[in-house]
């Protein structure tokens, strides 16, 4: 990455949510860790970016490979579009009227997602990881395309333990496409590749993820040598995304289409930074024993 690539990445990171606002008398990072070195606090205090725009004019903003994880949750349309639900009934949020919904879907038809993807690609770091969700239709109608720009390396199964809505067998279960550009290894060598984790229940916005689920995708990509580490969700909904960036010691960039998910994820970013505590997920969604396997 050039050096003016740097700076822009730099004028991101330092725009929206400010980070060194973080009480100076800490000692500890939002992560609970001792700084060892109070000259190098500046750096190590995580930033984060949350930006409303639409997906791809975000990731313009970008420069090239200036991210070192990609990690995102978009709001297929696919599954609305076909997968209706009894007699064409769309249940839940979209029983709703179109201007009072909670957020726009993403087009996904192959020369949107295509687009998605290629950039993706151009700001992803060389050897870097992408963790790109799916719910079964998405899946199956997209999930193929992903191979024509990363090489993909497995599906991850996420199990939410707890049964949800759907018609012909109730869904359990979401999928997580997990791909690099160029060549890095996990972690670790002993994580399966079905995650157990809880969904969330009357969480403050819909399709909100446990923050745990993106932490678990962070603990298996980012080494311990990883300096200044920028995690990218340009799908953030309520944040989760960012919370999890934060608590896994690093810079968070994103973005939502929706000024109510802009709102929501920058306040509970803003909280977390000040206390340390999620105001929007206070129980975990993962046992401890569980956790330890992953980080
Ligand atoms: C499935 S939700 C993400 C939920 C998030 N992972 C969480 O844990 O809260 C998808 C998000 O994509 C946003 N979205 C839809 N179309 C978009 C677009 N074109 N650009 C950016 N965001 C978009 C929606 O507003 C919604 O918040």
């Amino acid at each position: 990455m050039s050096l003016d690539s740097l700076k822009v990445l730099d004028g991101i990171l330092d725009h929206g949510i400010p980070f060194k606002s973080v009480p100076h008398q800490e000692s500890q990072s939002p992560m609970g860790e001792k700084l060892q070195d109070p000259a190098l606090e500046v750096r190590t205090i995580p930033k984060a970016t949350i930006t409303q725009q639409d997906v791809l004019m975000f990731l313009r903003t970008l420069p090239a490979e200036s991210v070192d994880l990609i990690m995102t949750d978009p709001a297929y349309s696919g599954m609305n579009q076909h997968l209706l639900l009894g007699k064409g009934r769309i249940v839940g949020n979209y029983q709703e009227k179109e201007e009072s919904r909670w957020f726009e879907e993403f087009h996904d038809t192959s020369e949107n997602y295509g687009r998605f993807l290629s950039e993706c690609k151009r700001v992803l770091k060389n050897d870097r990881h992408l963790f790109l969700m799916f719910d079964s239709f998405s899946m199956l109608s997209l999930g193929a395309m992903v191979r024509d720009f990363f090489n993909v390396k497995n599906i991850i199964t996420w199990d939410k333990v707890n049964i949800g809505m759907g018609h012909y067998f109730r869904r359990q279960t979401e999928f997580i496409l997990f791909a690099s550009k160029g060549k890095r290894p996990v972690t670790r060598r002993d994580i399966p590749d079905i995650w157990k984790i809880k969904r969330l229940h009357r969480a403050a916005y819909p399709t909100q993820k446990p923050v745990e689920l993106f932490e678990a995708m962070i603990a298996s990509s980012k080494a311990k040598s990883d300096a200044n580490f920028v995690v990218c969700d340009p799908f953030v909904g309520s944040g989760s995304a960012a919370i999890a960036a934060l608590r896994q010691g690093s810079h968070f960039v994103g973005c939502d289409i929706s000024e109510k998910a802009v709102a929501l994820s920058r306040k509970r970013v803003k909280a977390f930074l000040k206390t340390g505590i999620d105001i929007e997920q206070e129980k975990p969604a993962f046992d401890e024993a569980l956790q330890k396997k992953f980080w």
